[in-house]
């Protein structure tokens, strides 16, 4: 659906994005992450030709964007539908107004307007809202009317450029329960741009980390999260203060691991006590995958890490004060004093790798 090769783009000679590469497969939730200035929506705006690059290549359904002339590139930014975190709405006009916009602008008939608006408004959960005025609207209402719009032509791609950012975490939740439904029902690529870790977690089958405008990691999002790169960790929140002394390890637990008790197993078989920093199941799309930190003595480590291995469960050692702990299966990290990783089935290495 989209492809982009060796993508470089700079603003007055600061490099904004440097020779990035990839695909977005038809039909699949794709997920752009990265810290501010990254150049995440800069990526996403030459994706639909608001913005021009300077060298490599952006094809979409085929065609290379920066070489399609006006006419063309104003039909190829209806089928790329747009939702935005300020919803970009007329905040003086009706819900029923700023969906019909795009239509009236394609010179569509009254009657055609009147019907796809009603379908639209259907499909976000605003049937009834129509004359409603867009400032009386809650955040949660007001981003269903932009994507109502953005869907108004009938787009292949929906390209979302935190779409998400602006609202509480229970509208949050509801409107990405909206773009999944959008994306099953309709079959419609979906592109989301974000910096909340809980969006690709939820909602994108693959997700690509932007780090300075270099790509940084690309996965099937389970899989990058399963041992996250170091820049992608410190976008993680982590919730938890670890334990200054000791080793701390973050074991993941796999599809089909996630309820057995593996842990207390270890802790009878290898007759140690660890303390428990902290672990959460998460939600990946329809899989729940959990993941535990544990704190263990540093004499005993090097057992709990073979433990590990042999149980083939994928881990990582923590930053702590003793960062310069060695257990024995020390790999060269992506730069942390403390990159120590699993080697287990259910690391990197056994899915692949990621570049
Ligand atoms: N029109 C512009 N002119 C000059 N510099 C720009 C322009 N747009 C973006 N930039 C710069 O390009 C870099 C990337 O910006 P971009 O908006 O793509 O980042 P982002 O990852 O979307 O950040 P955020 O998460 O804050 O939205 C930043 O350093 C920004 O200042
Ligand atoms: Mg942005």
């Amino acid at each position: 659906m989209i492809e982009v090769r060796n993508l470089c783009k700079a603003y007055a000679g600061q490099t904004v994005l440097q020779d990035v590469s990839f695909d977005v497969r038809a039909g699949e939730v794709f997920g752009i992450v990265g810290h501010s200035g990254a150049g995440k929506s800069t990526l996403l705006r030459c994706l639909n030709g608001l913005e021009s690059y300077n060298s490599g290549s952006v094809k979409v359904m085929g065609r290379e964007v920066a070489a399609l002339p006006q006419r063309d590139l104003m039909r190829l930014r209806g089928k790329m539908g747009m939702v935005f975190q300020t919803f970009n709405l007329m905040a003086r006009k009706n819900v029923f107004e700023n969906v019909a916009f795009p239509l009236y602008t394609w010179g569509l008939s009254s009657a055609r307007v009147r019907e796809r608006v009603t379908s639209l408004l259907e499909l976000v959960g605003l049937a009834g809202k129509s004359r409603e005025r867009v400032q009386n609207l809650s955040g949660g209402q007001k981003q269903r009317v932009g994507i109502a719009r953005a869907l108004a032509l009938e787009p292949a791609v929906l390209l979302c450029d935190e779409a998400t950012s602006a609202l509480d975490p229970k509208t949050t939740a509801s409107i990405l329960d909206l773009l999944e439904s959008i994306n099953r029902r309709l079959g419609l690529t979906v592109v989301m741009v974000t910096h909340q870790m809980e969006v690709v977690k939820r909602l994108c089958h693959r997700t690509l980390l932007l780090d300075g405008g270099l790509t940084r990691a690309l996965d099937r999002t389970e899989d990058l999260f399963l041992l996250p790169p170091d820049n992608l960790q410190k976008l993680v929140d982590e919730e938890y203060t670890l334990i200054p002394t000791g080793v701390n390890i973050r074991v993941m637990f796999p599809r089909g691991t996630s309820r057995q008790c593996i842990v207390t197993g270890m802790a009878m078989e290898l007759g140690l006590d660890f303390s428990i920093v902290g672990g959460r199941l998460e939600r990946y799309l329809d899989e729940i995958l959990g993941f535990l930190i544990i704190n263990v003595d540093t004499e005993n480590a090097p057992r709990v890490l073979a433990c590990l291995e042999e149980k083939k469960l994928a881990y990582r050692v923590l930053a702590t004060e003793e960062a310069g702990f060695s257990g024995g299966f020390e790999q060269a990290g992506p730069g942390g004093a403390a990159a120590v990783y699993g080697t287990g089935a259910a690391s990197p290495a056994a899915h692949g790798g990621w570049q």
